[in-house]
């Protein structure tokens, strides 16, 4: 249609202006309706999307406006006008997909990946019939998946991991043959799969990993036919059998994942001559047997054959792989040396061959001709020295050499290695000083030297990033520094058995985060500081077996949380403050001093009856306790007996005063419940309402307690099923750290769906309380198994044992395993836990292990690399030890903790 702007100007001249004005309108209109219809339909479609989503804030943006501006919303995109493509991520939608989102009728690609979607699988999507690319991934998509999906037959791509989908894979998948891109892992498939998938040929990308409850099946022989596939990736999907030595027919493989199967047999030696092939994992499986020695797959850049069986020398080939960066072969039993050749490699970052039977010397250049951020071949029988140049490409960050055989210095450059985080260097037989700049290493939070021959003095100063330092078992010698209050960040100091002497002195009680102080069998002398500054944080104090003189320090006993006193082996003498019966001390060892007096009346208690041994002067009252009985008792303390029953009975009424004080504004809280609105925010479709949650918080339904609040158990419906609430009371000014866990926990709940990851149901929050709605898990938690049980009652204690047998012990730990594997590998942005104990470990009716408490998890900003953060670290006695109270993170502290469980 010709546009009136452009009709000649001398029509003005033949129409009289009247005449013409309208006529003009009327063109323009004709054709801007015509194109701006089409335009306004496609907006409405948006507008009600967007409407039938309950209009999330986070689509705000979507709003009437002109012709085709919607094509500029960052959702959208259009092609020649029309729209093609949608890609609504990680908008909070929770709510279904409705049918008229097919309108779109050039539609071809959508992806909805990262919302909160809930409902069976969406078959009104059948009708866009130009759809290539889906994306639902990362929703609470439920059911199976439908049996005519074929109905897409124009897919390419199907990405539908991490959703809740279950039942068999369906065989109709298999019948999409143009799917280039296939991904259904993590999700709960309890199934099967039909084995054509692997006849799809034109597939590029098949994922199907991390579904754990595939039935076993074995790996099939045919997959290999795939001559397009690039990424292949069934980690931990029960699959068993060898990997087929035809695998090198895979021209295209550029990833190849088969880590956590129960597979067996030997690594094809054919693996090692794909041509692409980047990436080859295959960890955590049975196979065995010894690597190929011939190695031309030379793209190569990770290879990750972790916890397996195997056996022989690492290939001298490997020393090829100019590509190389991740060389993981830890946990295997592998022999012989390290080939030279893998230290001039430049690409290596990433060295672990810890926990093998390695022997010989490291090569030297190792670190040389390569930025190496960790090197960890701890647990082998290395000799020789210790390379000169780990840290020349100034990125080390993780240093672990410990038990081996190496000896000789430590290498001068280490000292000035700026980025090394932990550096593991015990159990082996390194002599001469520590080089000095290594206390002021000003990333270093951690340092192992025990077992060693090292020798020196304590240093004056320490960086201040220091949180763990030990040093048991060498040759320091000197005094400790009065400067020692300058390690002001330590939280654990271990130097027992050097040689060290002088006083303790006065300075290093000043160390407010200490929790943990050794220093036994040295030869410490003098009094002990009878004004204890500031040990707020100390557990552990052991002096024992040295020669402190004098009596023991009154304020001691007024260390609030220290549970493990020895300070045996002294000289110590006078009488046992009875401030030390104040302590709530688990282990309290004073043997072996010249101590006298009666022991405190608290002590007398046949827990301690080996704590005063050897200690000619000390007297009890009991007989029990192995010590002289006392005198009888003076008159005087029949006196003393009648004033303390009045302080008793004053105290009594003021206790009975204060706790009704306490119940009446406990009562007017609860009722602070009912008064303000709840607002619940819920992660999938709920079966109960807030109030039946807030109706059943009495302390009746009270199942535990923790750091943060009561846990309660609610029955929500009549049919009996039960959810586990947490509380978290934030009526305090104190509780903003409260708040900061919850609002955490409630972020990474709410994003991840897995097997062993506990289902955060909803939260609500109410003006003074919050509320964490998990599934209940019938069988608490591994804490409540392991510990609890057998101490209230030894005799359920063995019936504990016999359900707690290895098999399930193995099933849980497993179950852990995995929940940490897939928080730290397998979520799109790392996530650490922080906090991994046993009593986070919770049991399901079939005691399948799930983790939860959140409420230190963070978030990592890129796998492998640490982390800065503030707030509050997690239980003492778990952490790990790089960590400590350290303000540097990553996964490994996770795994470390697990590995504490006992
Ligand atoms: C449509 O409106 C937006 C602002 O709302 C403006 O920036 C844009 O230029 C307009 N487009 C047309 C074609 O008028
Ligand atoms: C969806 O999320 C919004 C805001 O988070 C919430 O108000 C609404 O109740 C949720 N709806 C469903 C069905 O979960
Ligand atoms: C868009 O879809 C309509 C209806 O199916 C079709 O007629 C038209 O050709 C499509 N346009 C393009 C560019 O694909
Ligand atoms: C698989 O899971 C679904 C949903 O959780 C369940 O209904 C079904 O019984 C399970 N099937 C098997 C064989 O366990
Ligand atoms: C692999 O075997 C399955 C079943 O035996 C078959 O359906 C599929 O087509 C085979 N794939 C190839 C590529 O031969
Ligand atoms: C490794 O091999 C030994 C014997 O060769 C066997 O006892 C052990 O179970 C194997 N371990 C694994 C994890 O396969
Ligand atoms: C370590 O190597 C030495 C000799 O180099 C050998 O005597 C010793 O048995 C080895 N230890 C282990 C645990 O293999
Ligand atoms: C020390 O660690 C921090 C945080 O991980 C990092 O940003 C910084 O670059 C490191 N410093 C050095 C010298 O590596």
């Amino acid at each position: 249609m010709p546009r009136p702007t452009s009709s000649p100007p001398h029509v003005h001249f033949f129409f009289p202006f009247f005449f013409y004005i309208p006529r003009l309108v009327f063109l323009c209109s004709l054709s801007q309706v015509a194109e701006s219809q089409i335009q306004d339909q496609k907006l409405q479609v948006l507008l009600q999307l967007r409407k039938s989503w309950h209009n999330p804030s986070s689509l705000d943006h979507w709003v009437p406006s002109n012709s085709s501006f919607h094509c500029t919303w960052p959702e959208v995109t259009c092609q020649d006008g029309l729209i093609t493509e949608l890609n609504l991520v990680n908008l909070n939608i929770n709510y279904s997909i409705p049918p008229f989102i097919c309108d779109l009728k050039n539609l071809t690609k959508l992806d909805l990946s990262y919302n909160n979607i809930p409902g069976e699988f969406p078959t009104v999507l059948y009708n866009c019939s130009k759809l290539v690319y889906l994306d639902l991934s990362q929703n609470y998509f439920k059911g199976p998946i439908p049996s005519d999906i074929d109905q897409m037959a124009d897919l390419q791509v199907l990405i539908l991991s991490a959703t809740s989908f279950s039942f068999d894979v369906p065989a109709s998948i298999a019948r999409l043959q143009r799917l280039r891109i296939l991904h259904l892992n993590q999700s709960e498939y309890n199934g099967t799969y039909p084995e054509e998938i692997f006849g799809l040929s034109n597939l590029e990308e098949l994922s199907l990993a991390y579904n754990g409850k595939f039935v076993p099946t074995r790996l099939p022989r045919n997959f290999t036919a795939l001559k397009k596939l690039r990424f292949f990736s069934m980690p931990q999907t029960n699959l068993f059998g060898r990997i087929p030595e035809m695998v090198s027919d895979m021209e295209a493989l550029e990833c190849l994942n088969l880590g956590a199967n129960p597979l067996t047999g030997k690594i094809p030696g054919s693996i090692f001559a794909l041509r692409n092939l980047n990436q080859l994992y295959v960890y955590e499986t049975n196979v065995s047997g010894s690597i190929p020695q011939a190695v031309t797959a030379t793209k190569l850049n990770v290879i990750h054959l972790s916890y397996n069986n195997l056996t022989g020398n690492i290939p001298e080939d490997f020393g090829k792989l100019k590509n190389l960066s991740c060389f993981n072969l830890q946990n295997n039993q592998l022999s012989g040396g390290i080939p030279e050749g893998i230290g001039h490699l430049p690409a290596l970052s990433d060295v672990r061959l810890s926990n093998n039977n390695l022997s010989g010397t490291i090569p030297p250049d190792f670190g040389k001709f390569s930025p190496l951020r960790r090197f960890e071949v701890a647990f082998n029988n290395l000799t020789g020295a210790l390379p000169e140049q780990l840290c020349h490409g100034g990125t080390l960050f993780g240093l672990d050499v410990s038990y081996n055989s190496l000896s000789g210095e430590l290498p001068e450059s280490l000292g000035n290695c700026s980025t090394l985080s932990v550096a593991m260097l015990n159990n082996n037989g390194f002599t001469g000083n520590v080089p000095g700049g290594f206390w002021m290493l000003r990333n270093l939070t951690a340092l192992y030297l025990s077992v060693n021959g090292l020798s020196g003095e304590l240093p004056e100063e320490l960086s201040p990033t220091f949180t763990r330092i030990e040093m048991s078992n060498n040759k320091f010698s000197g005094k400790i520094p009065t400067t020692v209050s300058s390690w002001r960040n330590l939280v654990v100091f271990d130097a027992s058995n050097n040689l060290l002497s002088g006083m303790v002195p006065t300075e290093l009680t000043e160390l407010p985060s200490l929790t943990t102080l050794l220093l036994s069998q040295n030869e410490l002398s003098g009094i002990l500081p009878m004004d204890i500054v500031s040990w707020k944080s100390l557990t552990t104090l052991n002096l024992s077996h040295n020669k402190i003189s004098g009596p023991i320090p009154s304020k001691i006993g007024l260390l609030p949380v220290l549970t493990q006193l020895d300070l045996s082996d002294n000289q110590l003498s006078g009488l046992i403050p009875p401030e030390i019966g104040q302590l709530n001390v688990n282990r309290l060892n004073l043997s072996s001093n010249c101590l006298s007096g009666p022991i405190p009346a608290k002590l007398e208690n046949t827990a301690y009856d080996t704590s005063f041994l050897n200690n000619p002067g000390l007297c009890a009252s009991n007989s029990f306790m192995r010590l002289n009985v006392c005198n009888s008792k003076s008159h005087r303390s029949s006196k003393t007996d009648r004033t303390l029953i009045m302080i008793l009975t004053i105290a009594a009424v003021m206790v009975i005063v204060l706790l009704v004080l306490l119940m009446i504004r406990t009562s007017r809280k609860n009722r602070d419940w009912f008064d303000s609105t709840p607002k619940v925010t819920s992660f999938q479709r709920l079966n109960f309402t807030e109030w039946n949650i807030l109706s059943g918080l009495e302390e009746l339904n009270v199942i535990g307690s923790g750091g943060s609040g009561k846990v309660y158990r609610i029955i929500v419906n009549p049919s009996g099923d039960a959810v586990a609430v947490k509380r978290i009371s934030n009526n305090r000014k104190s509780d903003e750290k409260l708040e900061k866990q919850f609002v955490a926990e409630v972020e990474i709940l709410g994003k991840i769906k897995h097997l062993h990851i506990i289902k955060l149901l909803c939260c609500i929050s109410c003006e003074n309380s919050k509320l964490l709605v998990y599934e209940y898990m019938e069988n608490s938690s591994l804490d409540h198994w392991l510990h609890k049980k057998k101490r209230l009652s030894p005799v359920s204690g063995v019936a504990n044992n016999m359900i707690l047998d290895w098999p399930r012990r193995m099933q849980i730990a497993l179950g852990a395993a995995k929940g940490l594997c897939y928080m730290h590998n397998d979520c799109s942005t790392p996530i650490i836990h922080r906090d991994v104990k046993s009593s986070n470990i919770l049991l399901d009716s079939e005691f399948n292990a799930k983790i939860a408490d959140f409420g230190l998890a963070r978030m990592l900003a890129k796998p492998g690399e640490a982390v800065s953060m503030t707030g509050v670290a997690g239980s003492f006695g778990y952490l790990a030890p790089e960590y400590a109270r350290t303000t540097r993170v990553n996964e490994k502290i996770d795994v470390i903790a697990s590995g504490w469980f006992s």
